[in-house]
């Protein structure tokens, strides 16, 4: 297992769109591995591939308390989505910001679990904001983008800064 690097905003590799992983070899489980190691050393509640530079589509969440329930989404695709629900969000692609965004409430997703079987999972509250929040990443989106430009642009600079002063 290994920790990954976790790409930051504004890199320009966050914003690439992510190809579906054409079969879950033993090379993509190591991957979700690591992927699971990283998102809990974060500590995070899910992470999404691109975010450690990996242009496969995989995503990776646990909400619960003990962090022994993970979730793990090959090449997600939403179905279905309900309602609207907003959540202040965070990321640890863009870290120390938190937004309330809108989302919807309940969403239907179909993927392929960490084994390689097709499965459809349909989720409602924290989990529909998870997976939402992670596809768009897949898609070389950043809840940020979501913000008005002004808010962007505070944002970008102040991580831009950040980045400097940790270098
Ligand atoms: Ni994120």
């Amino acid at each position: 297992m290994a920790l990954l690097e976790i790409l930051k905003h504004p890199d320009p590799r966050l914003r690439n769109k992510s190809v579906p992983v054409e079969e879950v070899t033993d090379e993509i489980k190591q991957i979700v591995s690591d992927m699971l190691e990283t998102m809990y050393a974060a500590p995070g509640i899910g992470l999404a591939s691109i975010q450690v530079n990996e242009p496969r589509s995989i995503v990776v969440i646990d909400l619960s308390e003990e962090k022994d329930q993970p979730l793990c989404l090959i090449n997600p695709k939403i179905t279905v989505t309900e309602g609207e629900q907003e959540y202040e969000e965070g990321c640890l692609s863009v870290p120390s910001v938190y937004e309330t965004i809108q989302r919807a409430e309940q969403v239907t997703v179909e993927a392929l679990d960490r084994e390689g079987t097709p499965f459809e999972l349909k989720a409602e509250g924290l989990l529909a904001i998870c997976i939402q929040h992670e596809l768009e990443h897949l898609e070389g989106k950043l809840f940020v983008d979501r913000l008005s430009k002004l808010k962007q642009q505070r944002i970008k600079k102040r991580l831009e800064k950040q980045a400097k002063e940790t270098m």
